[in-house]
């Protein structure tokens, strides 16, 4: 079915595809019968994938990348498909447009996209008040940012202001200091700025929980194109701040494999299957380094049951999709779930959290 809709969400181009797909999604509570329609395409919950995280308990492992839902617009009908936790945003405190389009574009011949969104965001209050108007309460992480006008060393206001209003909102917060569309982000990889944000946003994080006697998780999205050092030392840093997890990764601003096509000339961001094998090496050193310490969110280049696995494999705890999701629809996530589950069957065990701790204490070969 989803062959014969992407046929037709192809011929759009492709931000007015997605907008499209997208206002389905959003209008799907107000269609009598949509949701229960949807739940059917995700199939039964299943009951091998429940997992605790960061003191959550995910209904599966597989969420919904940020960028998909940047508004918070439609968490009924993403909910509905069957996911274990959404990402929305990234949202900035004040409303911006983003960049000009075109800034999305399709690399079919690689199940690819490429981006310079920018951060098009409707703002805090519009956010907020989208995700008021939700019914069902699914696990919810809010992906924050900095507005475009917001020079990198006010930066960390921004962030404050995110934290501050949607704290009571979600279950975890995704600091993004990685899309490579918004001018000097990435700087805040480095020591001195890593330092200063992070300082500002647990102490305001303590408050909030001494106010409010909730703790809601805190968790850094990074950039797949670190260099050795400089991961070393953002690993460092989540072991000093003690954040609860970190998304590995954003999008890459190389182009594995695409050299000689002309569309890899556009400026933005990769994502899809060209970045599956570097977010997984990623996850796979990060693992390494943290040594379970710290949960990792594996997201990069994820299309079928077997790469969903891959990431589990390397060192991810949880994992999430987006331009699979674009190439593949919204089946994919019953094809990932159930295809995780029989390789934990296949492994002779009833659940992935006592699959991965034992495959983690070498107990287990996950292959
Ligand atoms: C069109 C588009 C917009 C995105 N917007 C955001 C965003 O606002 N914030 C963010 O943290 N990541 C954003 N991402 C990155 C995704 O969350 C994800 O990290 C990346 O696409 C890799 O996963 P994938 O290969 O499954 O797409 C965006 C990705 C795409 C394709």
């Amino acid at each position: 079915m989803y062959s014969l809709a992407r046929r037709l969400l192809f011929c759009l181009d492709p931000e007015t595809g997605h907008r499209l797909a997208l206002r389905i999604l959003a209008a799907a509570p107000k269609v009598p019968g949509a949701l229960s329609l949807l739940s059917r395409m995700a199939g039964a919950p299943h009951p091998t994938l429940p997992i605790q995280v960061m003191g959550i308990r995910f209904p599966n492992p597989l969420g919904l990348a940020a960028g998909f839902d940047k508004q918070g617009a439609a968490v009924d009908g993403f909910s509905a498909l069957g996911f274990g936790f959404l990402e929305l945003g990234t949202v900035t405190p004040l409303p911006q447009p983003g960049n000009p389009r075109p800034r999305l574009f399709r690399v079919s011949s690689h199940d690819a996209l490429i981006n310079r969104m920018g951060f098009n965001s409707v703002g805090l209050s519009a956010f907020l008040r989208n995700l008021r108007r939700t019914q069902r309460r699914p696990i919810i992480g809010i992906n924050i940012g900095k507005n475009a006008v917001t020079p990198i060393e006010s930066a960390v206001d921004d962030y404050l202001a995110g934290l501050t209003a949607i704290y009571d909102e979600c279950d975890y917060i995704a600091i993004n200091i990685s899309s490579p569309n918004t001018r000097d982000l990435r700087m805040l990889h480095s020591d001195s700025h890593l330092d200063r944000l992070l300082t500002a946003l647990k102490e305001r994080k303590r408050e909030l929980a001494d106010r409010q006697h909730r703790q809601v998780a805190m968790v850094l999205k990074i950039s797949p194109d670190l260099d050795d050092g400089s991961l070393k030392s953002v690993t460092s840093k989540l072991l000093r701040y003690r954040l609860d997890g970190v998304v590995v990764s954003n999008t890459t601003t190389e182009r594995p494999g695409l050299r000689e096509l002309a569309i890899s000339r556009e400026a933005g961001g990769l994502s899809g299957a060209p970045l599956r094998a570097t977010s997984t090496e990623m996850v796979r050193r990060l693992y390494a380094e943290l040594q379970g310490k710290i949960p990792i969110i594996g997201v990069g280049g994820i299309d079928s049951a077997e790469s969903a696995w891959e990431k589990l494999q390397a060192g991810a705890d949880l994992i999430q999709i987006y331009t699979g999701l674009i190439y593949h629809g919204p089946h994919l996530v019953r094809v990932i779930l159930s295809g995780i589950e029989q390789r934990i069957h296949a492994l002779g065990c009833t659940d992935l959290q006592r699959t991965l701790h034992r495959a983690r204490a070498d107990e287990l070969p996950m292959s």
